[in-house]
């Protein structure tokens, strides 16, 4: 295994006085082992800050597990708990959503104007016949469109399967096709760094490769020239001044376990997993997470920097804050547009107090030097947040000095699609160590473990394992118990314990260092990508015979994608192929999976039984020694 991060610091942060009596939780170690005592009575508690139609007769069912069931007979439904119940108190006054467009643009919805939203997208959907359990896929930018679609469909409850605006024509089609969804919900376009993404163009051609779609909505955003298929394709603008588009609509009763999302994610192979989640569980965890970690208060203006199309922006731009009645900020589009002042702008312009993006998003900030940051007024802020990668010591300090003044602790949060919310993080009140994600959340048990499962002594690297379900965590893959099962189960089964896919080690404090994947996961710039994805995508063209791709280090993106390829017989390497195949994987995959290096070689390094052995590749990429070639058989 590569080493790519510092090894642990002795450094330590402390809070002040003043945050840590007024955090919710002053004494981590007092919550952390009363709720390890009873962990389904602590659920049980927390569950109770919501509402429930009808409450559970049970907290967990293991019977069937790893199938595991939370709140059973429970009757709930999380936009109930998002947003109907607010219109009903005095926040109805309280702005939901700030948002601003790349342009320059402004919006601001409040709780009463978000019921209405929501409704009346609920009431357009019913009308084009979507139902319980029906899957409706979200294509679309940074808009607030996006969270009122994925809130409507859950109010009905339909199954949202938001794909991030980043990807291309062909994941789209893959994910609509796995998903099964008739409707699409898209706009025609998308504003990011100065230029129209053109979101509906995607659509077009997704949908004619996967042809199950019968109707798709469109928000206008860009107002720029697209085709609408006559018959299937309608303005949202134009539905919405219809009849049927009333700001009056039922919450459906939903089970607890019923489905409320589908997000995929990539794995070890190249087609990507439909990872499940339901609406009792989720919304409990989701909102017990970010009240604990981020502290929120009603007066916070909460940013979270992420994109709804990923993990981080369902569970914390769009259900958990809601859910907490708080203030959730949304921008367009791109950090540094059109200056790297942006970000620092708009926390000055609208006193956001939090902060939450990626260790990869503070290191492209960072390149611009403090000037950018120090120029504005960044004294509304009281707490700061990373995700999606270990944060490297010196990106921490920079974060920790020039936007957060060193009056603001990091929360660095560790957690994943799968687990729905925060799992390995800090709270504001705790020691932190810049680099280490600290300790579980309270009701989390996690461990590093060798092989055999014994616990790895303090500065052993090892497997990142959970020791008990939580009702964050996924419940399935679309269509697929078994991938479930094998992917994050098996490994140790005996155990009864889930397999994070990470590896990771504990220090003398129990605080946990995240290493980085041991699957065949890369993270570019906090994206997850799967090696065998970029591949598939390139043996596609028709130049192409084999592919290897590996992650290699980066100072900004974290990891950038190295591709080896084997040419089909006849076809000359050059400069142009090369720019061919990267265009190839902009329009297969998404422009996140492309390249930054594309080698053409004779062979790769395999072992025996053609596994391509990936590890050699990158040792060979990063000038480092090769290690055990015993396997290996070129
Ligand atoms: C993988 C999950 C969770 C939302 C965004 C990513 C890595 C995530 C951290 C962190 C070190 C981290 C892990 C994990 N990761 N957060 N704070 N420190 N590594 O979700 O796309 O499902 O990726 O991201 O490798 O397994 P995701």
């Amino acid at each position: 295994m590569v080493q790519e991060f510092a090894p642990p610091t002795t450094e330590w942060y402390y809070p002040t006085e003043e945050i840590v009596t007024n955090a919710h939780v002053p004494d981590y170690d007092a919550v952390y082992n009363d709720a390890m005592q009873d962990v389904e009575a602590f659920w049980a508690q927390r569950a109770q800050t919501l509402h429930w139609f009808q409450p559970w007769e049970k907290v967990l069912d293991s019977s069937n597990a790893p199938f595991y069931k939370w709140f059973v007979g429970g009757k709930t439904n999380i936009t109930y708990n998002a947003v109907d119940r607010h219109a009903k108190t005095w926040r109805k006054n309280k702005l939901a959503m700030i948002w601003e467009g790349e342009p320059g643009d402004k919006r601001t919805i409040s709780y009463w104007r978000l019921n209405q939203e929501v409704n009346r997208f609920a009431n357009i959907l019913k009308s084009m016949g979507v139902r319980r359990g029906d899957r409706v896929t979200i294509y679309m930018g940074r808009i607030p469109e996006l969270p009122i679609a994925m809130l409507a469909c859950a109010k009905i409850g339909a199954i949202h399967s938001v794909v991030y605006g980043g990807f291309s024509e062909q994941s789209l089609a893959d994910r609509i096709e796995d998903a099964q969804s008739r409707v699409v919900i898209t706009a025609d376009g998308a504003w990011l760094r100065g230029k129209i993404v053109n979101l509906k163009a995607v659509v077009n051609e997704a949908i004619h490769r996967s042809p199950v779609v019968e109707h798709v909505i469109v928000v206008k955003r860009t107002g720029h020239d697209i085709h609408m298929e006559e018959g299937r394709d309608y303005w949202y603008h134009d539905l919405a001044g219809l009849p049927i588009a009333s700001t009056r609509c039922e919450t459906e009763e939903m089970d607890a376990e019923d489905p409320l999302f589908i997000l995929y994610t990539s794995g070890t192979t190249g087609k990507p997993k439909g990872v499940l989640h339901t609406h009792g569980g989720y919304q409990v965890y989701t909102s017990t997470t970010l009240e604990w970690v981020f502290d929120l208060k009603d007066e916070d203006r909460w940013w979270c920097a992420a994109d709804p199309g990923w993990i981080t922006g369902h569970s914390y731009i769009v259900y958990a804050p809601l859910i907490l009645g708080a203030t959730s900020f949304m921008y367009e589009g791109a950090p540094d547009y059109p200056y790297p002042s942006r970000y620092w702008k708009m926390i000055e312009e609208y006193g956001l107090t939090v902060l939450y993006t990626a260790p990869t998003a503070i290191r492209g900030l960072m390149r611009f030097g403090e000037a950018w940051p120090n120029r504005y007024d960044l004294s509304s802020l009281r707490l700061l947040g990373s995700v999606g990668e270990p944060i490297n010591p010196e990106a921490w300090r920079w974060y920790f000095e020039h936007v957060g003044k060193k009056r603001c602790p990091i929360m660095d949060t560790w957690w994943q699609t799968e687990t729905g919310g925060f799992m390995i993080t800090p709270l504001p009140s705790v020691g932190l160590k810049p680099g280490s994600a600290t300790r579980p959340f309270p009701g989390i048990e996690v461990d590093v473990v060798d092989e055999d499962g014994n616990s790895c002594p303090p500065g052993v690297d090892g497997k990142l394992v959970i020791k008990k379900p939580w009702p964050g965590m996924l419940r399935t893959v679309y269509g697929d118990p078994d991938r479930y099962v094998k992917q994050y189960w098996s490994e140790y089964s005996r155990q009864g314990w889930y397999l994070a896919g990470d590896s990771a080690r504990k220090d003398e404090d129990g605080y946990v260092w995240i290493i980085g994947r041991i699957d065949d996961v890369i993270k570019v710039s906090g994206y997850r990508l799967g090696t065998a994805e970029v591949e598939s995508g390139l043996v596609s063209h028709a130049a192409v015979a084999e592919a290897a791709v590996i992650g290699v280090p980066d100072e900004v993106k974290g990891n950038v994608i190295y591709a080896y390829c084997i040419l089909r017989a006849g076809v000359q390497a050059s400069k142009e192929l090369e720019d061919e195949l990267k265009n190839h994987i902009r329009h297969e995959v998404g422009p996140i999976a492309v390249p930054s290096h594309i080698e053409f070689v004779d062979k790769l390094p395999k072992t025996r039984s053609g596994k391509i052995m990936r590890r050699v590749l990158k040792a060979r990429a990063m000038g480092l020694p090769e290690g055990d070639l015993s396997t290996l058989e070129e």
